[in-house]
């Protein structure tokens, strides 16, 4: 029997993989990862499926339920939001499984990273402006941050920013940020991505805080850095026309010149 994590997706339930709506069609038992999680997804699961969400369970209950459903002989579908590689618990509860020789399969999912930025209509990594998106978070309750995965370090980059976790902290971020990237740079808010509710709230750092709205408490993204403007940006030398390119050869001296699509 096998516990197969499945990445939800950021909430519209079509944002889910084929992969992983066909696993959930096939196991009796589905555990899904509280109000993040959009019913329409369960909706895959079988008519008799025994459908738990774990919102109010600790670890323990968790792997418990999960063990006794594959010592019936059922397999599981365990259901969390976004992708499982990103803030999922995944790893402690696999470690737990392989632990008690329960086999696992992980199955991707839209993060809502990159759900924000189809919101947004917005590319993270424009030529010239950034070229790497950093997924952080601020500490919270119950996690503390490594030390040395601060704020301010990441903001020493320069990089587009994807804050998860944070819009309690927004204070904090524009404090933390400010000094690096300056007032007038471009942050947007994305509220629940993909969801019907979905909102977009875009501004500087100097003027972020006073444009979220207090109902925006949580599952919002903060997106930070010169990228979120769209524009000022290099083109990809990529498609340049004189690019030379395996691709596109641009003259009979190039290393690519014999290349051809079939050799590949
Ligand atoms: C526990 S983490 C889960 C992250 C998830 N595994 C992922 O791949 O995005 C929850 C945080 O992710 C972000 N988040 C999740 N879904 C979101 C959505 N639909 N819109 C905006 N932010 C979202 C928020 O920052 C939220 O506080």
């Amino acid at each position: 029997m096998t516990v197969h994590f499945i990445g939800a997706g950021p909430g519209a339930a079509d944002l889910l993989t084929l992969r992983g709506r066909d696993i959930i069609a096939a196991c009796p038992v589905c555990l899904y990862a509280g109000s993040l999680v959009p019913q329409e997804i369960l909706g895959h699961c079988p008519a008799d499926a025994k459908i738990i969400n774990t919102a109010a369970m600790d670890l323990d209950t968790i792997i418990t339920t999960i063990k006794t459903a594959t010592e019936a002989g059922k397999d599981v579908a365990r259901l969390h939001s976004g992708d499982l590689s990103v803030w999922s618990a995944m790893g402690e509860q696999m470690r737990r499984l392989r632990a008690e020789n329960i086999a696992v399969s992980v199955t991707p999912g839209v993060p809502s990273f990159a759900a924000a930025a189809a919101a947004l209509g917005t590319e993270l990594t424009l030529p010239g402006l950034a070229q790497s998106v950093v997924l952080t978070r601020t500490p919270g309750r119950a996690s503390s941050m490594p030390e040395g995965e601060s704020l301010k370090n990441f903001a020493a980059t320069g990089a587009t920013l994807a804050i998860h976790l944070s819009i309690q902290n927004l204070d904090t971020v524009v404090a933390d940020l400010t000094p690096s990237y300056g007032d007038d740079c471009p942050v947007a808010v994305v509220y629940r991505a993909s969801w019907p509710d979905e909102q977009i709230i875009r501004a500087t750092l100097s003027t972020i805080a006073a444009t979220v709205t207090p109902e925006i408490a949580r599952t919002a993204l903060i997106l930070v850095g010169p990228a979120l403007a769209g524009e000022g940006f290099d083109e990809s030398c990529l498609y340049a026309t004189d690019y030379d390119r395996r691709y596109r050869p641009q003259t009979a001296d190039s290393p690519w010149a014999s290349w051809s699509p079939d050799d590949e």
